[in-house]
Order: C-alpha cells, then structure tokens, then sequence
C-alpha cells in the first residue's frame, strides 16, 4: 500500500469548497493507502497565534476533520507538534536548503510584499518544515491543492538532495496526488472565484442555519436572462455549481429549466440552494459540537494517531542520523 500524507494548517474553519475540495477525496482513499492525516500548529506559529486560540483551533480542526469522515481507525490522524522527531528532521534538513531557493519560492516572495513587518525565519523555512512532515513518513502520495505544489516540489529537492549527497535510496519522491477527475473547484457566493476563508463568500460546516440563509440570499447574480437559452453569467453559474453539489437531480434540471425558459426567480433558486445546503451541513454541524464536547474522545483519537505516526518517525529519524554520520559514544 501506498503512504498517503495531508497536512492541515489549524487557520479557519473548514467551509464546503474544504469539503467538496479535499476531505471527500481522504475520506475514499482511506480504503486503499496508508494515510497519515495530520494538524499542522507548528507551521500557524508563523502568524503568532494567542495560547488559547493555539490550541482551541487545533481542536476545532480535529472535530471538523472527524465529523467529515475521517477515521482514526483507517488513518493515522495525528497533531503535529506531537511529534517531536519532525522538528529533528526539520533541523537536519535546513543544512540542506538554500537561503536563496526558499527566498524564491512565490509564497515567500507574498509574506515579504503583504506583511514586511513580520517576515520571520520561521515563513522562510516553510517549505523544510513541510518537507520534514512529509519525508519523516516517507511518503509516496501528498494530496495537496495547486498553492501547494511548490512547496511540494521543494520536498522532492530536499529528498532527493539527501539521497545523493549520501549516495543513499532513502527518501521516496514525494508525488502529488490528484483525484482527476473527482476534483471539485467549489466557487464562493461572491461572483468569482474559489470558495475561500473571506467573509461573505463561504459556507462553513459548523455554520449556523440562519447565517448560511442570509450569506445565500446575499449571493452575487445578475439582471436575469433576456432571452431563452442565453448564456449564464459566471456569479449564476456558480450558483448552479453549488446547487448540482448540494441538491438533488430533478432541483438542478428543474432550475436550469427554468433559466433556459427565460422564466428564473433568483429569490427561488437561492431559498432552495439555503435549504439544500442546511440540509446538508446540519448533520455535519450536529457531529462537530458532539465531538468538540467530547474532551476523552478528542484526547484518545490524538493519542492513537500519535503512537501510529510515532512508529515511521522513530525509525526514519534512527535511520537518517545513522546515515549522516551521527553516533552516541
Ligand atoms: N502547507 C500546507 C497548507 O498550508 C499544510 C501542510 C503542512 C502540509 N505540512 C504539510 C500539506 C505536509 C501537505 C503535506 O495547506
């Protein structure tokens, strides 16, 4: 079986572009890979969360991720500053990485642009902490979105750096993973673009009926159709690519029906797609709070990914300090 490896960073709640996106495609592969799921507070260090939001996202992320359909018992669900052999790897493999490479890379390039008054080594060296995660598993598989693939090239750079600087087939190359055609791009409620973390144009999971209602009925659209069979107008659109995600069949061809007549009432569509996504996320939403209030399970579940991750990472951190010449007297 493969190694499958996720990292979550514990910044935002997860909303419907997280879930439609990404956690419905780890929920299926469970079955067929080796998977390592895993929160990563170490990398929300970088923009100084408080003590209590620290941990209170943390947690929040865990639930959310459980009540999706993640399962400790397939998965190795684990919070990475559990594992205090990632921060060995990720000190070995800094003497590795090149200031000027990480100072290239474009996520980087945007820290120093949008906020020079933190750019802390901590954001430079990034892409090696990712690395670290991903290499002390050895993993073969890393699904990741399209803002990730540098860092995830930067991972095989790493992996492949070390296996020739010490003439060893150590570290797989880390591929990214894609669903093909499963990959969903969930678009937000704001005319254009992905479902993201600004306000307005996302539906969380954990959201409440009322506040998804008004998000919904606030969406972007247009002045209608002038005429039958017209073309449909990308915020209009998107609205339909939610409803085909969240409502039935006939909902969909029945809408689409009536925007091809000319005869729509955004009013409708919208009130329907709320109700629909309610319909939804209400389950979801129930599962969240249950599993948040639920202290023992929430410490059990870290507790048991902890053990599983902690097996790989003993032994690749035995294995690459033996490699690198490190011996106790
Ligand atoms: N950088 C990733 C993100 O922001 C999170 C992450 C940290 C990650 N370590 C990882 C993803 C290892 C995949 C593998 O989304």
């Amino acid at each position: 079986m493969d190694t499958v490896l996720s990292g979550i960073r514990s910044t935002g709640n997860l909303h419907l572009g997280n879930y439609f996106g990404a956690i419905k495609n780890f929920v299926k592969m469970q079955d067929e890979n080796n998977c390592y799921f895993f929160i990563a507070d170490y990398h929300s260090l970088t923009t100084y969360p408080t003590p209590e939001d620290l941990h209170n996202n943390v947690k929040m992320v865990l639930a959310e991720y459980l009540a999706a359909g993640l399962s400790p018992e397939k998965s190795a669900i684990f919070v990475q500053s559990d594992i205090r052999e990632i921060p060995e790897l990720y000190l070995l493999l800094n003497m590795n990485a090149y200031v000027g490479e990480l100072e290239r890379t474009t996520s980087f390039k945007e820290k120093v642009r949008t906020q020079s008054e933190n750019v802390n080594a901590g954001l430079l060296t990034y892409p090696v902490l990712m690395a670290a995660d991903i290499l002390i598993h050895r993993a073969h598989k890393v699904p990741v979105g399209k803002d990730q693939e540098q860092n995830l090239e930067m991972a095989r750079k790493f992996a492949k750096r070390f296996n020739h600087m010490y003439k060893v087939d150590y570290f797989p190359e880390p591929q990214p993973y894609n669903f093909g055609e499963a990959l969903v791009k969930v678009p937000g409620l704001d005319g254009s673009g992905k479902m993201g973390k600004t306000s307005g144009n996302g539906i969380y999971l954990r959201e409440e009926p009322a506040s998804i209602k008004k998000k919904v009925m606030r969406a972007v659209t247009d002045a209608g159709p002038q005429s039958e069979n017209s073309e449909m107008s990308e915020p209009v659109k998107n609205l339909f690519t939610l409803l085909k995600l969240v409502s039935k069949q006939e909902v969909y061809e029945d809408f689409n029906e009536q925007y091809q007549k000319a005869i729509i009432r955004y009013g409708d569509l919208k009130k329907k797609l709320a109700e629909d996504i309610i319909t939804f996320t209400t389950p979801l939403r129930e599962r969240i709070k249950e599993i948040e209030a639920n202290t023992k399970y929430l410490h059990d579940v870290a507790q048991m990914g902890a053990e599983k991750a902690r097996i790989n990472a003993k032994q690749t951190l035995k294995d690459v300090r033996e490699i690198i010449g490190i011996k106790s007297f």
